[in-house]
């Protein structure tokens, strides 16, 4: 086993489509990246996940991969990419890759061959006959397309895609396909990367036969294909020949996970992973997808929280990736931005794991709404669209897409007041956010009070915590519909995180042991910082440490 190294730092999470522009094409890349590492040690960054840099034919912007073990002309290539390691490391900030082995391009040689059915590739993938003519093989849903099948003329065959028919399931049953997933993990090892960010990783083996899905509940299929009959055998595999010989740790993305079936991962003396992206805390303002929308619950997002961090010693804890909108959007108030954004950063950020920032989250960009659905790209966004469209007006569906879509976080970063943002010198590949002259890094940089150096001292204040890192994790008044508060405890050192979701006042005692407080930070001016009674201003958010002398 490695050294655990991932305990003590703070990920960001670069999609690299949308960073920056180092040479002006209007699309982010590694030459941007490398320019921005001194912005990333800065806020106190500790590591960086990179979405797929890998080439592909960007059908869902890259989690369609063309070639494992190269870097997509969009971004560079592998001489740049290894100067941005190299860098990265002189500042200490390690560096993990996505890996997507649940499924490749259709345009990735393997498929291409595979699509021949005397081709030893055939087997590398799922290909079966329809139940009848015209009737795929079986009853599936996919995340990004109507039914997880597609017909091949070619071959007169169907082929299975979990996602979006460009974007082709692998079957793991086959161990050649299991040999290449070790050697792409063990390229990219051996090139210095220090860990795998593994995407849907739980999905990876698929039941024998593939049958059909009897219960109809959610994505037809789900239930059959989510933590497979293999899962565990594979990801042991992976882990004992290959990932056991570096000090390199791997998180796992995790849909629909619960406490009770990722302990089977996360726990014990040789776990599968080392933690875990799970979902439960993104859906409290919906049901299971933003596309359900509910109005937000403070206790379902508590309630989550809570969950994850009794049960598990150890959490990845996040509030944003590419695949969600802006949180300040959702959870917080784009009328409040400053202090909700900072009372977000309270909400997670002192919890007990590994956090995970995502780019523009730290200066609090928020959801861009686009005029007409052309104007979007996120394939998931355009599925919801035009099946929407055949019952309710397009009006309505387009509103809808406008909140629930992931390219509300996939806008360029908003780096300055300048022309695009200051995100290239050309015209960026997707619209930058119009509110850029009032919400950007540059601004946020020369302002004390900002939310940019909210999250720096926040991140140095955990960095710098043992109480942080080892404590035990507690939360307070549960119940409360608009207050969010929790402990954490170690060697007689106390931490309370007090978090205001809400624009309304909320009365809050705190605990009698708290004695004198001390006020480590606020997102208001305080007169009296250790009264024990407060009213909460709106989205107000306080962390406090005081100490308990052992008897
Ligand atoms: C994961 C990725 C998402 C992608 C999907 C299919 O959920 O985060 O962006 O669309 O997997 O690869
Ligand atoms: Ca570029």
């Amino acid at each position: 086993m490695g050294t655990q190294w991932y305990k003590d730092r703070v990920f960001y999470q670069i999609w690299p489509r949308s960073f920056c522009d180092g040479n002006g094409d209007g699309i982010g890349d590694l030459y941007g990246v490398y320019d921005k590492l001194d912005y990333l040690k800065s806020l106190g960054i500790g590591g960086i996940w990179f979405s797929p840099l890998y080439p592909s034919p960007n059908a869902d912007y890259g989690y369609d991969i063309s070639d494992y073990c190269a870097i997509h002309p969009d971004y560079g290539d592998l001489e740049i990419f290894k100067k941005v390691v190299d860098r990265a490391h002189a500042l200490d900030i390690r560096i993990i890759m996505d890996l997507v082995v649940n499924h490749t391009s259709d345009e990735h040689e393997w498929f291409r061959k595979s699509r021949d059915k005397s081709s030893p590739y055939r087997d590398w993938y799922f290909w079966k006959k329809g139940k009848r003519p015209g009737k795929p093989p079986n009853n599936w849903d996919s995340f990004f397309e109507n039914g997880a099948w597609s017909f091949d003329e070619r071959s007169g065959e169907w082929y299975l895609h979990l996602f979006h028919r460009k974007q082709v399931d692998l079957n793991m049953d086959n161990a050649a396909v299991r040999a290449e997933v070790k050697r792409i993990l063990r390229f990219w090892l051996d090139l210095g990367v220090d860990g795998f960010r593994e995407d849907v990783i739980t999905f990876i083996s698929k039941p024998e036969g593939l049958p059909d899905d009897r219960l109809s509940i959610a994505v037809k299929g789900m239930r059959l294909f989510e933590s497979g009959p293999h899962i565990h055998e594979y990801l042991q595999e992976f882990r004992t020949e290959v990932l056991d010989h570096y000090d390199c740790f791997v998180v796992g993305e995790a849909p629909m996970m619960t406490v009770k079936k990722a302990r089977t991962y996360v726990a014990g003396a040789h776990p599968d992973l080392d933690m875990m992206f799970h979902f439960e805390h993104m859906a409290a303002d919906c049901f299971f997808t933003e596309y359900m929308p509910l109005p937000f619950d403070l206790r379902k997002l508590k309630r989550a929280f809570s969950r994850w961090q009794y049960a598990l010693d150890w959490n990845a804890l996040y509030l944003e990736n590419h695949d969600h909108p802006r949180v300040i959007s959702r959870y917080g108030s784009e009328r409040y931005h400053d202090e909700s954004g900072k009372m977000l950063a309270v909400s997670y950020l002192l919890q007990k794991g590994t956090p995970f920032v995502y780019q523009g989250q730290e200066i609090g960009m928020t959801n861009i709404t686009l005029p007409r659905i052309e104007d979007y790209r996120d394939c998931q966004a355009l599925k919801h669209y035009y099946n929407g469209v055949k019952r309710r007006s397009a009006d309505k569906v387009l509103s809808l897409i406008q909140k629930a879509t992931r390219d509300n976080a996939r806008t360029p970063v908003q780096w300055s007041a300048a022309a695009h943002a200051g995100f290239s010198t050309a015209e960026p590949w997707f619209p930058v956010n119009p509110n850029y002259p009032a919400i950007n890094a540059q601004a946020q940089e020369d302002d004390p009070d900002s939310l940019l150096n909210f999250y720096r001292a926040l991140i140095a204040f955990r960095s710098g915590s043992r109480t942080v890192r080892f404590g035990d994790y507690r939360e307070l008044c549960p119940a409360h519909p608009h207050l969010y508060v929790y402990t954490r405890t170690y060697e007689g050192e106390t931490l309370l995180a007090l978090c205001s979701f809400t624009d309304k006042p909320c009365r809050f005692r705190l605990p009698d042991a708290a004695g004198a407080a001390e006020l480590l930070f606020s997102n208001y001016p305080v007169g009296t910082p250790n009264a024990a009674v407060l009213t909460t201003r709106p989205y107000e958010t306080r962390v406090y440490r005081w100490r308990t002398e052992n008897p």
